[in-house]
């Protein structure tokens, strides 16, 4: 099995039968390898976000497949798809959506509460996650008093803990200036070299110039 996920002739319409109905995904089909690192680039209301949350199946397609390391993900029951969410991906959101007063190490702890994971490994866990993204040391401060890049690296290092087979990330340095966007970008490379399979959505050409690959997707389509 060479693909992680693969989409055939995948859909996505919101409102379906409504006045407001909007086909967000056409027809996608797509193949993506175990130990690539994408980007999803394209403009605003393209159907990047749309796109990554099926992928992360936090949203499911309308029409179509989607397999999932070569299982076909509508089969799975809402127990499964909550284990995968928990074990296969680990979601970096643009706003770094982390709890506000608490520190970085019970922020990047969350996933593992969630997970099968022993309570006497966890300090473990995150302390090698936040190595990873160089914060090993501020695991006490709290995520109030950091800068963006930091907090977008404490997000990452959440990502992490559960050691995902896939790293989402939606415009991941959208917020950052163009500098902090770029050491950002090593960090997703190193995670990356380091055997994850790592997609990013990103509108910005220099970011998406970062991964191996460049999927462009204009209006719900896939363009080459
Ligand atoms: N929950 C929703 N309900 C209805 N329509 C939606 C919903 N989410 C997205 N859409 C519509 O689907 C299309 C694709 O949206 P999507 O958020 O995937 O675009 P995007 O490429 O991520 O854009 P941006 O760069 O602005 O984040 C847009 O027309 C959007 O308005
Ligand atoms: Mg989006």
């Amino acid at each position: 099995m060479d693909n992680i996920i693969e989409f055939i002739n995948l859909g996505k319409v919101y409102n379906q039968n409504k006045p407001n109905e909007v086909h967000a995904l056409k027809n996608v089909s797509l193949k993506i390898k175990f130990g690539e690192m994408c980007a999803i680039c394209g403009t605003s209301g393209a159907g990047k976000t749309t796109l990554l949350n099926i992928i992360g199946c936090l949203d499911s397609p309308t029409d179509g497949k989607y397999i999932l390391q070569g299982e076909d993900v509508a089969k799975f029951g809402d127990r499964k798809l909550a284990a995968l969410r928990n074990k296969c991906f680990g979601y970096v959101l643009q706003d770094y959506g982390l709890i506000e007063n608490r520190t970085i190490y019970e922020n990047v702890k969350v996933p593992l509460v969630f997970s099968n994971v022993k309570s006497k490994d966890f300090r473990a866990k995150i302390w090698h996650s936040l190595k990873t993204v160089g914060l090993e040391n501020l695991e006490k401060r709290s995520v109030s008093e950091l800068s963006g890049g930091q907090a977008q690296r404490v997000a990452i290092a959440r990502a992490l803990v559960n050691s995902p087979d896939t790293l989402l990330a939606d415009e991941p340095t959208g917020a950052l200036d163009t500098a902090i966007g770029s050491s950002i970008m090593d960090y997703f490379q190193k995670i990356n070299e380091m055997g994850t399979t790592v997609i990013i959505v990103t509108h910005n050409e220099k970011i998406a110039a970062r991964c191996q690959r460049i999927i462009h997707i204009e209006n719900g389509e896939i363009v080459d």
